[in-house]
C-alpha cells in the first residue's frame, strides 16, 4: 500500500483498543470509552457496541417534527406544486424536487425555467442548465444550513441570514416558525434561471436582486385567487391577507416540508429508538465501520450532518457560478463568507434515503452511491481520472480543469485515505439502513389540483 491507510486505524485497531484497554488509538476515536464491555465474543459486532459508537460520535436519534397545523401544510403543499410562482406558470418548486425522483430530478444539474419534459427527459432549448444538483426535501427541519453553499443560515440566536441581507425585513422574518427552512422558499422564486424566466411575464423585467419587488408581484398574483386568499387566513388565523407578505408563503411551504418529508422510519432511526433487532448483521457491521472510520466525524449529529463546509474533491462540471479565471467554477461556501479557507467547501450533506437520491455531490457529478464512497478513496486520483462517460452527453465536455487547485485544498481529513472494497461494501449495508420505506414512495404527497389550475408535475 502507497500511503497510510485509513482503515488501518479501523474497526479493527479500536476493537483491538478496547480490548487491550490500550490507549493509543488515533485522535478521532478518543471519545470511545476503554475497557472490553462493549465487546461480546470474538470480534462480533453487537448492538450495544454500535450504540456506544454512536454516541461517541453524537450521533443521536432525529427529534420529533414539531405538530405543524393542518391548514398551513395544505397551503404550503398546494404552494409548492403550483406554477403559479413561476413566472411563466411553467414551473413550480416540485418541477425539480419531484415526488416520482424522492423530491430530487434524478438529474446532475436542473433545468429551470423554459424547459420541457421532467427528470432524466428535461431539455432546455438554449440548453440551459442551472449550477448546481437539486437536493431532496428529506428532515431539512433541523439543517441550519441551507443550500450546498449554506447561504441560507439560521444562528444559534435564530437569527436568520440569507443572500436578501436587509430586503428580508423583521416583518418577515417575525412570520418564520422553522428556522432556515422557513426562510429557503423565499429565493427560488426570485431566480430567473429557476422559476421566474428572463421574459414574458411581469416579474421577468427584474433582476434576481431586487426581490422586494419580485415578493410584492408574487403576492399580487396569489391574492388574485380567491382560494389562496381563503388558504392563507385560514393557516394564519387572525390576519389579513392583505397584511400578509411573502413569508408568509414561504413558512407555508416549510411547513409542509417539516410536516410531510420528516422520515424517521428507517432500520438505523428504529435502532437509535431502542430496538436492538432493527438492523440486519451486515447493517449493524457497517454502522460500525461508518462509526469507526472518519466518514463520521464529518456526517453526525442526529441528521448526519455536521452542518459544516468541507472539501471533498467533487469534480466540478456544468456552468458554474461564475467564480475563477473562466467564470465556469464554484467556489461553493466562499462565495458566502469570501473567505479563501473556504474556498471549494461544500455542506456537508445529510443522508437519510441516500439510496434514493443520486447523481451525488453539490453538481451531481458522481451518478452511482457506491462510486461517491469508492471516490473517498485516493481521492486525488480519483478527481483526476474523473470517467465524464457517467454523464449525460450534454454535460461531458464542462468538467472543468480546476482538479489540481481543489486537491490542494481538500480537507486534510480524507487526505491518504485508503478504502478496500470490502470496506465499501459494508458503507453500501449502512446507506441501506438510512433507508425509511416510506420514503420509496411519494406519490401521496401530490395534491389533486392545485388553487391556479394549472397543471402539476409530479
Ligand atoms: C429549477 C429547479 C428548481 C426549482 C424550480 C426549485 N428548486 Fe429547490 N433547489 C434546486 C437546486 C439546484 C438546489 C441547490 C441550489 C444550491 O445549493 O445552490 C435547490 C435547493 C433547495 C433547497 C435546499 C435543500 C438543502 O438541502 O439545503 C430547498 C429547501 C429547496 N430547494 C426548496 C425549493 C422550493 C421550496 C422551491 C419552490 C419555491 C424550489 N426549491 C424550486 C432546484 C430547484
Ligand atoms: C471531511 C468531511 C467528510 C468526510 C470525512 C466524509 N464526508 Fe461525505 N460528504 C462531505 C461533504 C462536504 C459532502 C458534499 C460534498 C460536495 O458535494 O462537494 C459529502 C457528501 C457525501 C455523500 C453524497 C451525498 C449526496 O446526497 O450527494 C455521501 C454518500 C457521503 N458523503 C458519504 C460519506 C462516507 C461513506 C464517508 C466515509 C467513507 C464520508 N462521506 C466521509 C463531508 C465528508
Amino acid at each position: 500500500m502507497r500511503r497510510s491507510s485509513w482503515f488501518a486505524f479501523g474497526l479493527a485497531a479500536v476493537l483491538a483498543g478496547v480490548l487491550a484497554g490500550c490507549s493509543a488509538k488515533p485522535t478521532e476515536m478518543a471519545a470511545v470509552p476503554n475497557g472490553n464491555r462493549f465487546v461480546q465474543g470474538g470480534d462480533t459486532i453487537t448492538p450495544r457496541l454500535v450504540r456506544q459508537l454512536a454516541k461517541a460520535r453524537g450521533i443521536v436519534a432525529y427529534p420529533q417534527p414539531p405538530h405543524v397545523r393542518p391548514a398551513l401544510v395544505r397551503l404550503g403543499r398546494e404552494l409548492a406544486f403550483d406554477k403559479i410562482l413561476g413566472g411563466n406558470h411553467d414551473v413550480s418548486c416540485m418541477t425539480c424536487h419531484l415526488p416520482r425522483y424522492e423530491t430530487g430530478d434524478a438529474r446532475s444539474l436542473s433545468i429551470g425555467s423554459g424547459g420541457t419534459g421532467l427528470g432524466p427527459d428535461r431539455t432546455h432549448p438554449d440548453g440551459i442548465n442551472i449550477p448546481r444538483n437539486a437536493p431532496p426535501f428529506f428532515n431539512l427541519g433541523a439543517m441550519r444550513h441551507l443550500f450546498w453553499d449554506g447561504r441560507v443560515e439560521v444562528d444559534a440566536h435564530g437569527h436568520v441570514s440569507t443572500p436578501a441581507g436587509a430586503q428580508l425585513t423583521p416583518q418577515m422574518t417575525k412570520v418564520f416558525e422553522f428556522g432556515a427552512l422557513s426562510a429557503q422558499p423565499m429565493f427560488p422564486p426570485t431566480s430567473a434561471a429557476e422559476m421566474r424566466g428572463s421574459s414574458g411575464n411581469e416579474l421577468s423585467g427584474f433582476t434576481d436582486n431586487d426581490v422586494t419587488q419580485i415578493w410584492a408581484g408574487l403576492m399580487h398574483r396569489l391574492g388574485t385567487i380567491p382560494k389562496y386568499r381563503r388558504m392563507f387566513e385560514q393557516a394564519y388565523p387572525g390576519t389579513r391577507f392583505d397584511d400578509m407578505n411573502f413569508a408568509y408563503a414561504s413558512n407555508a411551504i416549510a411547513g409542509f416540508i417539516v410536516n410531510d418529508l420528516t422520515f424517521r422510519n428507517s432500520p438505523w432511526d428504529r435502532f437509535l429508538d431502542g430496538d436492538d433487532r432493527a438492523l440486519t448483521q451486515q447493517q449493524l457491521d457497517g454502522a460500525a465501520e461508518f462509526l469507526t472510520l472518519k466518514c463520521s466525524i464529518c456526517h453526525n449529529g442526529a441528521t448526519l450532518s455536521d452542518d459544516q463546509f468541507h472539501n471533498v474533491a467533487v469534480p466540478q462540471i456544468g456552468p458554474g457560478k461564475g467564480n475563477g479565471a473562466s467564470g465556469l467554477d464554484d467556489f461553493g461556501r466562499m462565495n458566502v463568507t469570501g473567505d479563501p479557507a473556504d474556498q471549494y467547501r461544500f455542506r456537508t450533506s445529510p443522508l437519510r434515503n441516500v439510496e434514493l437520491t443520486g447523481p451525488y455531490g453539490h453538481d451531481g457529478s458522481i451518478i452511482s452511491l457506491r462510486d461517491f464512497i469508492d471516490h473517498y478513496s485516493n481521492s486525488d486520483e480519483k478527481l483526476m481520472d474523473y470517467n465524464p462517460a457517467q454523464l449525460i452527453a450534454p454535460l461531458r465536455s464542462t468538467v472543468l480543469d480546476n482538479k489540481s487547485a481543489v486537491i490542494a485544498e481538500r480537507d486534510t481529513l480524507i487526505v491518504g485515505v485508503v478504502l478496500t472494497p470490502e470496506i465499501e461494501d459494508k458503507l453500501m449495508d449502512y446507506m441501506s439502513a438510512l433507508t425509511d420505506p416510506a420514503a420509496r414512495n411519494l406519490s401521496r404527497l401530490t395534491p389533486r389540483r392545485v388553487p391556479s389550475g394549472l397543471p402539476i408535475d409530479k
